[in-house]
């Protein structure tokens, strides 16, 4: 299997201000290869996700058996981020025994950047489009087509003299990864035949995916450090293993490497992440929308304007982990911070 990454993106779009928990994936190559790294490569070593590996497996064991030529269905993967999308489709294609090919919607500009990617693919490719729902409507009207019925539709001339011409593709899997349904237009969307959502992670799976990162990395870690890290990794792989590599550290220059609770629990705290995994921008944020609006229901545009974020950046990176906690709930009238999170906030007076 050969990976090829596009060019980055010329807009990388909403960027949250630089946080340990933010799940998100700097736009840093030394991170991503470090993150590459650690990644599973088989839906073997792959944790948790149950539910979306046996249907996966189903349908690629399918694709095998018949074994005429037909490639696996597109396939679409929504969640919140660092959840793993990008992980299982190297790790479908891995096991399709197919090319990866990996781009993101922002990074293709034009109608045409998109033809010179599908007419480049291979028969059996698996073509990734991160953040497919920030694709231009000129790109995916295209892309309509390729995936339909692997023709591409294009115009060559202008004017009067213009002609369109539909070229052959070569049978290939798109699989779109998105933070949002919501923000897909409904005929992309009905392109895709499995369309799965990745859930966060329970416990003790962050606990093993942690155990396993530890032993990549050639670090021991004690048992009640990997469970203290898990409860404090927002449910979320991407996270965990980021803590992980940063206890590992503190571990290393203040104490002789080994991961213990206290080494933990002293770099936990020197990186202000509390019992619940918020990080001082969670924390701020909800005692913000306390102080200024109490109980009543904040709109999206006034957190944003309160927390200088964009208010994507809200939706895809601060919400999701808080609505799951508990803290925040979503009503008609806007976001309410909850009860339990005034008495997580009363423990920890400043930001
Ligand atoms: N690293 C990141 N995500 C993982 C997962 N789901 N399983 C194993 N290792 C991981």
């Amino acid at each position: 299997m050969s990976i090829e990454r596009s060019a980055a993106p010329a807009d990388a779009g909403p960027t949250p201000q630089h946080r340990l928990v933010d799940g998100s994936l700097d736009d840093n190559s030394a991170e991503q290869a470090e993150e590459a790294s650690l990644r599973p490569t088989s839906f073997a070593d792959y944790i948790g996700q149950e539910h979306l590996k046996a249907n996966l497996k189903l349908a690629i064991d399918a694709v095998k058996k018949r074994a005429d030529g037909t490639v696996l269905d597109h396939v679409l993967l929504y969640g919140p981020p660092g959840l793993g999308k990008t992980t299982m489709a190297g790790v479908i294609a891995r096991e399709m025994g197919a090319n990866l090919r990996i781009t993101s919607g922002p990074a293709i500009e034009r109608a045409g950047d998109l033809a010179s990617i599908l007419t480049n693919l291979q028969n059996g490719d698996v073509l990734f489009i991160d953040e497919i729902h920030r694709l231009r409507r000129a790109v995916e009207e295209v892309l309509y087509s390729a995936m339909e019925d692997y023709k591409l539709d294009i115009v060559i001339g202008k004017g009067p003299a213009a002609r369109s011409v539909r070229l052959d593709l070569p049978r290939f899997t798109v699989i779109g990864a998105t933070t949002r349904t919501g923000s897909l237009a409904g005929p992309l969307r009905d392109r895709f035949g499995l369309i799965h959502r990745l859930e966060y992670y329970k416990i003790p799976e962050i606990e093993r995916i942690i155990e396993r990162t530890a032993r990549l990395l050639g670090t021991t870690i004690a048992p009640e450090a990997t469970a203290l890290l898990a409860t404090r990794s927002r449910l979320t792989p991407r996270i965990a293993n980021r803590l992980t590599k940063r206890v590992r550290d503190y571990a290393d220059v203040n104490g002789d490497g080994i991961i213990d609770v206290p080494i933990a629990t002293a770099a936990l705290q020197m990186m202000e992440i509390d019992e619940l995994g918020l990080d001082p921008a969670d924390r701020n944020m909800l005692r913000l929308m306390l102080e200024n609006y109490g109980d009543r229901p904040v709109g999206l545009n006034t957190i944003a304007a309160l927390t200088g974020d964009e208010t994507a950046t809200i939706e895809d990176y601060y919400e999701p982990y808080l609505l799951q906690l508990g803290l925040l709930e979503r009503t008609p009238r806007g976001r309410v911070v909850t009860s339990k999170a005034k008495a997580h906030l009363n423990h920890h007076p400043s930001a």
